[in-house]
């Protein structure tokens, strides 16, 4: 199978692609990425020298590049993760993300029916159900309520997505999926940036109560999930991906500081995110019932070996942090604290 893969120098498509070939399920993965501050070709290393990867350095949304993409490649499927996938810096400066997220996905779907690529999976998120009241979990027919620009983008790529599907009879498929979380994360996400700064004694910034509740899928388990979607979901279907793991963000925060042996005194409270979903809450029976796929993956084990790896990647982390990493920073969180 050849496979063209947006977003693959990011966090999840560089595990998906690392996947996909090392395991042989793959003869061939082109990696099509812009590199934004969150792109690292290191996390493809690991298959750099694999005879079926090649690497496009391009925008997804230059849709002409793509279409010749897409006609010289004659790719079986286009799998893409291609995203600004960050909600805090979509608060901060949403153009970014409505142009990649939206416009970015248009274009490649519009470049694969033009070349006529038989398979398009879109990788999207259960952000787009908004917060979920207690005691319900969303199925794929929850409604859409986005509340930031991120989730609104990824609720709006989803249903472009789907219209392909209706209109043109494209074979489409789109995943929804929770906190990953595992390797290679930029330290910007609640678990790798508290890993981070705990290992590095600075403060862990809790915004609001702390009780806000997410549910954490490793992000192995998250990537066999779309390999199942890609080979075997139903055209125009959506597909909910959780690790059946909810936990209120203090209570990971706790699990954090105890694997790595640092005291509670580094909690500290911040302001609350603007428009702050209190609760993720999601159902993976659709895609249980459909392919028997189940996440595998114990949290308290994925944490530790996700503790050990930031632990043992620390110039991986110094290397990511450079540049427009602390700008951002700098800018947002400096008067915080509260
Ligand atoms: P990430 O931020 O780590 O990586 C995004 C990648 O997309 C980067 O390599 C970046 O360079 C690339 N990119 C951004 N804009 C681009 C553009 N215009 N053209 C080409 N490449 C571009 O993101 P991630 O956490 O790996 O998320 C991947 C996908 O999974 C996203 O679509 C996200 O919405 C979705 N998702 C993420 C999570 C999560 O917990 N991280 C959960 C559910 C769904
Ligand atoms: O639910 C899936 C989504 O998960 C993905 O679609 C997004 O791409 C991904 O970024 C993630 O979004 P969240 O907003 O849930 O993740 P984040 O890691 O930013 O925050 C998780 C929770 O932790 C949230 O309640 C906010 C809180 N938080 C986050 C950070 C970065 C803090 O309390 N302090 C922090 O410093």
């Amino acid at each position: 199978m050849k496979l063209i893969v947006t977003g693959a120098a990011g966090f999840i498509g560089s595990c998906f692609v690392r996947m996909m070939l090392s395991e042989g399920m793959a003869a061939k993965a082109v990696v099509v990425d812009s590199l934004t501050y969150a792109g690292n070709l290191e996390n493809l290393t690991p298959v750099a020298g694999h005879p079926g990867f090649t690497f496009e350095h391009a925008n997804i949304c230059d849709e002409a590049r793509m279409l010749a993409l897409f006609e010289a490649e004659r790719p079986d499927a286009v799998v893409h993760f291609a995203a600004e996938s960050h909600v805090d810096r979509s608060i901060h400066s949403p153009a970014p993300v409505i142009q990649t997220n939206f416009v970015g996905t248009f274009s490649l779907l519009e470049a694969a029916r033009r070349a006529g690529v038989p398979r398009f999976v879109h990788i999207s998120t259960d952000e787009v159900y908004g917060s979920i009241p207690e005691p319900f979990d969303a199925d794929e027919n929850y409604p859409v309520r986005a509340s930031s620009p991120y989730s609104a983008s990824k609720a709006g790529s989803d249903l472009l997505a789907l219209s392909y599907f209706t209109t043109y009879k494209m074979n489409v498929s789109v995943t929804r999926a929770s906190n990953n979380y595992g390797p290679y994360q930029f330290p910007e996400k609640l678990i790798p940036l508290m890993i981070s700064n705990a290992l590095e004694d600075k403060p862990l910034p809790v915004y609001g109560d702390g009780r806000q509740v997410r549910d954490w899928l490793f992000v192995e388990d998250h990537c066999r999930a779309i390999y199942t979607v890609l080979q075997n979901g139903r055209p125009g279907e959506v597909y909910n991906i959780g690790g059946n793991c909810s936990l209120p963000n203090l209570d990971v925060i706790h699990r954090i500081l105890k694997a790595t042996g640092k005291p509670e005194s580094l909690i500290t409270w911040v302001q609350d995110r603007p428009g702050h979903d209190r609760r993720y809450a999601l159902t993976n029976e659709k895609l249980s019932r459909e392919t028997g796929w189940a996440p595998r993956m114990d949290f308290d084990y994925g944490l530790a070996m996700t503790v050990d790896w930031y632990k043992n990647n620390q110039g991986w982390v110094e290397r990511v942090k450079s540049g427009e990493y602390h700008k951002f920073y700098d800018l947002n969180y400096a008067n915080r604290a509260t």
